[in-house]
């Protein structure tokens, strides 16, 4: 199975695999109905519930949800630890019903900064439901794209010292073996609710070639229906990874896709 959008040509179905998305406009969703935007964070849980099932349902294989950026730190601290208790409540409450539903928890960023507690919740969840297969559900927490590429430098680096000497010898592949989510395919589709259309420092490798979607709907209102018109999207778009139209619609054009070396 090709795993890299730049090394090979990822097989593509109709649904995508993998979906990445940025939950963002708790905050507006409050606001705009004269709430604290506390509100709006703890609706937002009720529709992450809800997405998980919906995925499940649609037989989507991993989902990847930005819960807290690195650079969210520079919200205001009452905030901050609301998201935190947030976070740890709803690992709390729901690790039973996920790991019924066969779901895989994983999370991915850089949870030393966060308190010892939630640290080791986070690796409970993880250990108990590491061998489900239904969905794998990867939370992007204290995450930062940059973060991510920087810590698979230092560890590479860090593992293999002989490299120094040797950079040449660092390939993509060998460095996204050390990304955070090397255990998943590159996302297939990415969703930003909340009407920004912006990356905000997400999975900035990964994202090399998903099918980009932006929506108005703020995250606690993104249901089933947002999320099938998202996938609507997704399969009116021709994934063509580098190529030309042509080579996808005859395929005899197709087999003469070559790579650099053949030339
Ligand atoms: C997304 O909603 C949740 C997090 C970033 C944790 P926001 O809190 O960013 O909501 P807006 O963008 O202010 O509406
Ligand atoms: C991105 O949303 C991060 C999460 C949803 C966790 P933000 O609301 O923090 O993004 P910016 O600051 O508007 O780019
Ligand atoms: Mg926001």
């Amino acid at each position: 199975m090709v795993l890299s959008s730049t090394l090979g040509i990822p097989a593509t179905d109709n649904v995508p695999r993998h979906v990445a998305i940025i939950m963002d406009g708790n905050g507006r969703w409050a606001t705009r109905r004269f709430l604290p935007r506390f509100a709006g964070h703890k609706k937002g849980v009720d529709a992450v519930r809800n997405i998980v099932e919906a995925c499940v349902d649609r037989g989507i294989k991993y989902l990847t949800l930005f819960a807290f950026s690195s650079e969210n730190w520079r919200r205001p601290p009452d905030e901050v630890s609301l998201l935190m208790r947030l976070f740890m409540h709803a690992l709390e409450r729901e690790v039973t019903k996920l790991h019924r539903n066969g779901i895989r928890l994983r999370v991915v960023g850089d949870i030393s900064a966060f308190e010892p507690r939630l640290q080791e919740l986070v690796r409970d969840v993880e250990a108990r439901t590491a061998n489900n297969d239904v969905l794998t559900l990867s939370v992007a927490a204290n995450y930062g794209g940059r973060w991510d590429i920087l810590q698979a430098t230092r560890r590479l680096l860090a593992e293999r010292p002989e490299l120094a000497a040797q950079p040449d010898l660092i390939d993509e592949s060998m460095l996204s073996s050390y990304l955070a989510m090397a255990y998943a395919p590159e996302p297939d589709l990415f969703i930003r609710t909340g009407g920004e259309k912006r990356i905000s420092n997400f999975l900035i490798w990964q994202l090399a070639y998903t099918e980009l979607y932006f929506t108005d709907c703020f995250w606690p209102d993104f249901d089933a229906a947002q999320l099938d018109l998202a996938c609507q999207s997704y399969q009116g778009r021709e994934r063509r990874f580098g190529r030309t139209s042509a080579q996808i619609q005859q395929p005899e054009v197709q087999a003469a896709t070559r790579q650099p070396a053949d030339h």
